[in-house]
Formats: structure tokens, C-alpha cells, sequence
């Protein structure tokens, strides 16, 4: 059995992955030090693969404790989610961005060859095109300049992979630019479980629906959009755990001679946050309490992705309805109720 290290495998999309590659037989180690998670997603993980995967608490800016884990383990892979992800607080606090999400990639590659591990799949974001001259938006796009600490960290991390392995560091590397990844598992056993109040647009919705905010604001409708609202490719976050399984076969494999590739992983679907809004209406059964305010600072007003490549090469696609995603969504809020939890 293969054995796969994911950094931040019980955050958010990391846990997601886990389930997938324990129901394609990868064994799974997950690295994380609870910065933004719980055990309890171990928990949801082992309800719904029947397996519990091995844990270590720790940070992945300690090199030592990191290197403790590679010689415990031999790996075959890697998956590095774990990362700081608040475009507004890397803002306020850029060094902790820096020293999080830099460090912790450098002590990877830096680990990788000395134990023989052959491939890291690393999770960057579309937030690298900054806002496009059009869309849908493929690979070869330019890269803008970062808005955020915290996009420029996407960026630079592309680019300190891309310089181990022009270097010729003996290792390969797939970079996923996710668009906006939504939604929970069917199970409703694990999910997006945001500290405090949420930044991201799907957790505030189901969260005002639920009634733990009053109400949803919408960041403009004054953009050059059809309704006025910002457009995302929302993408199910199981369809995105996926390409990640197939990423790392790929990888594992040596299906392809290239050291590094990119993918974008996206619907190639536009949709408006207020066309979000009317889709969880539907599926919800209830009408949401929104109100237009000004616009959020940094906001990108459209973006969507053109994922041909990922479709031809990986033979990945993104396959839920939003219908679907925004009820997964819906059912994971729900379920966080009937336990107390939120
Ligand atoms: C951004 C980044 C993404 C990053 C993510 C992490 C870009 C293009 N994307 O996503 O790379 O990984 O943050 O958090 O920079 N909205 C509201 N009301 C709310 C919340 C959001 O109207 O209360 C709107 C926003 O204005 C935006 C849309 O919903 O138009 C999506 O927002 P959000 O979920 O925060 O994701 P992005 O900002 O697109």
C-alpha cells in the first residue's frame, strides 16, 4: 500500500482528500497542528472510509519535529494543504503569512530527497492570476502581481518548486490552482468548519440560514457582471478532493515525463454570488436574509476557469451540480446544529 503524507489533512479540503485516497487504498498520514481544525474530523474521516488515519500533531515550520515524521514514515507522496488561508488577516499580520506557508513548503522539498520521496502535489489557488483580462482563464495566463501576503505566498511557493526542480532536485511536482471550492461531504460527516466568523461566502450563507448571523452581505452590485455581483467557479470540494487522488497516481506512476505541471481546477462555470444565493434558496427550502453593501476591498469581479487541460490530461472533471453542492453545504450546517457544535 502506498503511503501518503497530507499536511493540513484535517482541514477543510485536506480532509475531504484523506477520504479520498483511503477509498482509492492509499494509506494516509496526516500532519497538522490544529491551528484551524479539531481531532474531531478524524473522527468523521473514520465513520466514513471505516479507517482511521495515522495523525501527528505538529507544525510544519518545525524542521526537526517534520524530519521525526519522514523517519517514522516512508513516504511515497505528499499533499501540502497546510497553510495560512485569510486573504484579510495576511494583511494584518504578513510575517506570520510568510514564515507559515514559506517555511513549511522549504522544509518539505528540503526533506523529500534525502527520504526518497518522489512527489509533492502542492494546493495554490486561481488567486495567482489576479484579475484576468478574460475568461474563462487557462494556465498560460500571466501572473499578476499578488493582492494579498497571503496570494503572494501562493506565488512564491510556485515558484520555489519550480526552482528545486529546474535545480535538479530528483522529485516531481503537480501545482493545483483551485478556483472557489464549496460544499461538504454527502455524509455530512466532515465538512468547512470556519473559527469565528466566517470570511468565505458559503459558510456565511448556511450560517445566517441556520441562524448564527442575522444577515448575508453582499459585497457589491455594482460590478460590470450581468446581475452586478462578483462571478466564481464554485467547485464541489469532493470533485476537488479527487483530482488530487489522480494527481498523485499520476505522479506515482510516472505517467508523464514532465517534472512540474499545472492544473487548474475548476467547473469552466461563471456563476454570480447572487445566482449562489438564489440556488441555496431553492434547495433549502428557505429564503436567505441578505443585503447589498459596498464593496469588499481586494475583490476580484469575475473570474472562471478554463479547466481543458485537467479534463484531457488528468482525465479529471468536475461532476457535482451546484444544486448538489449547495445542499451538501446545507446538510453539513444542519448536522453541525443536531450535534451542538455550532
Ligand atoms: C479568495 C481567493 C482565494 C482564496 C480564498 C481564501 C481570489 C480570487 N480568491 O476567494 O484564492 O483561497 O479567498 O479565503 O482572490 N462575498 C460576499 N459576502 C460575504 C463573503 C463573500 O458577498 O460575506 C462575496 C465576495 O465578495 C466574493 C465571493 O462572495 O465576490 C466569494 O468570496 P469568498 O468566498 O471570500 O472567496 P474569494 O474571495 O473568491
Amino acid at each position: 500500500m502506498k503511503k501518503i503524507l497530507v499536511t493540513g489533512g484535517t482541514g477543510y479540503i485536506g480532509s475531504h482528500t484523506v477520504v479520498e485516497l483511503q477509498q482509492a487504498g492509499y494509506e494516509v498520514v496526516i500532519v497538522d497542528d490544529l491551528s484551524n481544525s479539531s481531532t474531531d474530523v478524524l473522527d468523521g474521516i473514520t465513520r466514513i472510509t471505516g479507517e482511521r488515519p495515522i495523525f501527528e500533531k505538529l507544525d510544519c515550520v518545525d524542521l526537526e519535529a517534520l524530519k521525526g515524521v519522514f523517519e517514522k514514515h516512508q513516504f511515497d507522496g505528499i499533499i501540502h494543504f497546510a497553510a495560512s488561508k485569510a486573504v484579510g488577516e495576511s494583511v494584518q499580520k504578513p510575517l506570520l503569512y510568510y514564515r507559515n506557508n514559506l517555511v513549511s513548503l522549504i522544509n518539505l522539498l528540503e526533506l523529500m530527497p534525502t527520504h526518497g520521496v518522489k512527489g509533492i502535489v502542492f494546493s495554490s489557488s486561481c488567486t495567482v492570476y489576479g484579475e484576468p483580462n478574460v475568461n474563462p482563464i487557462d494556465e498560460s495566463a500571466p501572473i499578476k502581481p499578488a493582492e494579498s501576503p497571503y496570494g503572494n505566498t501562493k506565488q512564491i511557493n510556485e515558484e520555489i518548486i519550480q526552482d528545486f526542480v529546474h535545480s535538479g532536485a530528483p522529485i516531481k511536482s503537480i501545482i493545483l490552482r483551485y478556483f472557489n471550492p464549496i460544499g461538504a461531504h454527502p455524509s455530512a460527516e466532515i465538512g468547512e468548519l470556519p473559527i469565528g466568523v466566517p470570511q468565505n461566502l458559503v459558510p456565511y450563507i448556511t450560517q445566517t440560514a441556520i441562524g448564527i448571523r442575522e444577515q448575508l452581505s453582499v459585497f457589491g452590485d455594482d460590478y460590470n457582471t450581468p446581475d452586478g455581483s462578483c462571478i466564481r467557479d464554485f467547485i464541489n470540494v469532493v470533485d476537488l478532493a479527487k483530482a488530487h487522488v489522480v494527481a498523485i497516481d499520476r505522479m506515482l506512476t510516472d505517467k508523464s515525463d514532465e517534472a512540474i505541471e499545472i492544473f487548474n481546477l475548476g467547473t469552466g462555470v461563471g456563476l454570480s454570488v447572487l445566482e449562489l444565493i438564489k440556488v441555496f434558496e431553492k434547495v433549502s427550502g428557505k429564503p436567505l436574509n441578505y443585503k447589498i453593501v459596498g464593496r469588499r476591498e481586494g475583490d476580484i469581479e469575475q473570474i472562471w476557469a478554463q479547466p481543458d487541460k485537467a479534463n484531457k490530461v488528468l482525465g479529471w472533471k468536475a461532476e457535482a451540480t451546484v444544486e448538489e453542492t449547495m445542499a451538501s453545504a446545507w446538510k453539513w450546517q444542519q448536522r453541525l446544529k443536531e450535534k451542538g457544535i455550532m
